[in-house]
C-alpha cells in the first residue's frame, strides 16, 4: 500500500502527465492538489493524444476516480469545456470526477485582472498563463474568495458584492472594462451550480477514507518546484505550493500518510515565462533542444526557453520534496548532441555557492559552472531495458543521480506511454505498491 506524489522538479512541463498516466494502474485514485488550468499535461499512447488542464491524468484510465482538491483554483467554464472534450474522445467522466467543495472559484474578473496587469507591466511582465491564477489565490488569501461549495448554498450575492467592490477599482485603474455586475455574476454562478453540484464532495474525508480502506492514492502535481510560491524563483513563480508540502494543505491528506515522491525531471531544463534561468542557452544547442524536444507550451503555445541540466536547482528541489526516485524524461531529445553540459555550481562574486539563492538579483548574476560529458549520438527512443541504453547515456544518468542525490526510477525516451523504462528497484516497487508488473503491462510495447 502506498500513497505517492508525482511532481515536477524544475519549472514545469517535465512530463508529469505522461508519467502519471503510465503509473496509474498501481493506484485506486488520482488527485490534483494545487494550481488550475495554467497546467498543461500531455498524455500520448498508441495513436491517442490528450492535453489535460484541470483533469488529473488518471481520467484516461478505466474507472479510476479523479479528485480536484481544495488547493486548486477552478474556472467552471473551462472545466466543463475540458470534460466535454475528453467525453467526445470516448472518456467517461460521470461519477468519476470529484471536486472539492473547498476549492476556489475563478471568476471572469480574476482572468481580466491577470490579463490587465500583465499588459500594464510591459517589459517586466511575469509571463503568466493569463488564466486568472494569481488573482484567485490572492482573493483566497484575502479571505474574500468564492469557494466551489458556495455556488450551491445561499448567500452568494453577499460574497459577490465584496468581490465586485475589490475588483472594480483595480480593473478601472488598469483601463479594463471587463467588470460584471453582481446580478450578472450571480446568474453565471447559478448556471455553473447546476453542473458543479453533483461533482462536489468533502474530498479530504473522501481521500482519507480511501486510505483508511487500504487504497493507494496518487497525487499529481502541476507546475514545478521552482515555480512554488514559497520556494521558487519569487516573484517569477505561480501562486500555489507546487512542492510536496502542497499535498497536505491542498487535499487534507496529512504528511504522515504519504509514502513516496516521484520527482519528474527533464534530462535538460526548460522554462516558460520570465524569470532567472542560470543554465539557459541562447545558441544552436538551445535551438536544437527546443526543436527536437518540441518545446512549445501545452497551454499557451509559447516557445519554452531551453538550457542544460541544472544540478544546483535539481538538488534544491530534491531536498524540498524529499524525492524518493526521479523519473528522467526526454532523454531522447539529447540523442544527437556531441557534447552535453551539466551545471554543477553557481559562481557568484568569485565564489561557488553551496545552496540555491533566494534573491533573483543574485540568480540573475551568477555564472554557471559546467562539467562537459560526451554525448551518445545514437537513438534511445523506445529502449525498454536500461542495460541497452548507450554507455554514455547510462553514464550521464549516473552522473545526474550522484549530483542530485536521488536514484533514477524511470527513464522516458519518447512522448508515448510505450517509450518508458521503469526500473525494478526497491524505491519504485515501494511507490507502486509492488504493482510494477501492472504498470509494465499498461505500458505495453511500442
Ligand atoms: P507536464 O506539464 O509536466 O505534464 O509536461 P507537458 O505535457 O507540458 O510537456 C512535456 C512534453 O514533452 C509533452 O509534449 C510530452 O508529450 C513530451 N514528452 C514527455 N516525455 C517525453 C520524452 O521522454 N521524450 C520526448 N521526446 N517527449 C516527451
Ligand atoms: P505544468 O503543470 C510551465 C508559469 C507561467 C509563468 C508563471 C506564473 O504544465 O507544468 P501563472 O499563470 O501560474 O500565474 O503563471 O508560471 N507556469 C508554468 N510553466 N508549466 C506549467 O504547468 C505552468 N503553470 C504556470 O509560464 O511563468
Ligand atoms: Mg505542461
Amino acid at each position: 500500500m502506498a500513497n505517492t506524489i508525482v511532481l515536477g522538479m524544475q519549472w514545469g512541463d517535465e512530463g508529469k502527465g505522461k508519467i502519471v498516466d503510465l503509473v496509474c494502474p498501481a493506484f485506486d485514485a488520482v488527485a490534483r492538489f494545487q494550481g488550475g488550468h495554467n497546467a498543461g499535461h500531455t498524455v500520448k499512447f498508441a495513436d491517442r493524444h490528450f492535453a489535460l488542464h484541470f483533469l488529473p491524468s488518471g481520467i484516461l484510465h478505466g474507472e479510476t476516480p479523479c479528485v480536484l482538491g481544495n488547493g486548486m483554483v477552478i474556472y467552471p467554464e473551462a472545466l466543463f469545456e475540458e470534460v466535454a472534450g475528453v467525453e467526445a474522445a470516448g472518456v467517461r467522466t460521470e461519477g468519476r470526477l470529484i471536486l472539492s467543495d473547498r476549492a476556489q472559484v475563478i471568476l471572469p474578473m480574476h482572468l481580466a485582472l491577470d490579463r490587465a496587469r500583465e499588459d500594464a507591466r510591459g517589459e517586466s511582465k511575469i509571463g503568466t498563463t493569463v488564466r486568472g491564477i494569481g488573482p484567485t489565490y490572492e482573493t483566497k488569501a484575502g479571505r474574500m474568495g468564492l469557494r466551489t461549495g458556495d455556488l450551491v448554498v445561499d448567500g452568494l450575492e453577499r460574497r459577490l458584492e465584496v468581490l465586485v467592490r475589490h475588483f472594480e477599482p483595480q480593473l478601472k485603474a488598469l483601463g479594463s472594462d471587463e467588470m460584471l455586475s453582481v446580478s450578472e455574476l450571480s446568474a453565471l454562478c447559478r448556471e455553473w451550480a447546476d453542473r458543479i453540484g453533483p461533482m462536489l464532495r468533502d474530498t479530504a474525508t473522501y481521500l482519507n477514507g480511501l486510505i483508511d480502506d487500504g487504497k493507494n492514492v496518487l497525487f499529481e502535481g502541476a507546475q514545478g518546484a521552482l515555480l512554488d510560491i514559497d520556494h521558487g524563483t519569487y516573484p517569477f513563480v505561480t501562486s500555489s505550493n507546487a512542492t510536496a508540502g502542497g499535498v497536505a494543505t491542498g487535499t487534507g491528506v496529512p504528511p504522515t500518510r504519504i509514502d513516496g515522491v516521484l520527482g519528474v525531471i527533464k534530462a535538460y531544463t526548460t522554462r516558460v515565462g520570465a524569470g532567472p534561468f542560470v543554465s539557459e542557452l541562447h545558441d544552436a544547442d538551445g535551438e536544437h533542444l527546443r526543436e527536437r524536444g518540441n518545446e512549445f507550451g501545452t497551454s499557451t503555445g509559447r516557445p519554452r526557453r531551453c538550457g542544460w541540466f541544472d544540478a544546483v536547482a535539481a538538488r534544491y528541489s530534491r531536498m524540498l520534496n524529499g524525492v524518493t526516485a526521479m523519473a528522467v524524461t526526454k532523454l531522447d531529445v539529447m540523442d544527437e548532441l556531441a557534447d552535453i553540459k551539466v551545471c554543477t555550481g553557481y559562481r557568484y562574486q568569485g565564489e561557488v555557492l553551496e545552496s540555491f539563492p533566494a534573491a533573483i538579483e543574485i540568480l540573475e548574476q551568477v555564472e554557471p559552472v559546467y562539467e562537459t560529458l560526451p554525448g551518445w549520438q545514437s537513438t534511445t527512443v523506445g529502449i525498454l531495458d536500461p542495460s541497452e541504453l548507450p554507455k554514455a547515456a547510462r553514464d550521464y544518468l549516473s552522473y545526474l543521480e550522484k549530483l542530485v542525490g536521488a536514484p533514477v526510477g524511470m527513464i522516458s525516451t519518447g512522448p508515448r506511454r510505450e517509450e518508458t523504462i521503469v526500473m525494478d528497484s526497491p524505491e519504485m516497487q515501494g511507490m507502486l505498491s509492488q504493482k510494477l508488473g501492472a504498470v509494465l503491462d499498461h505500458r505495453g510495447t511500442p
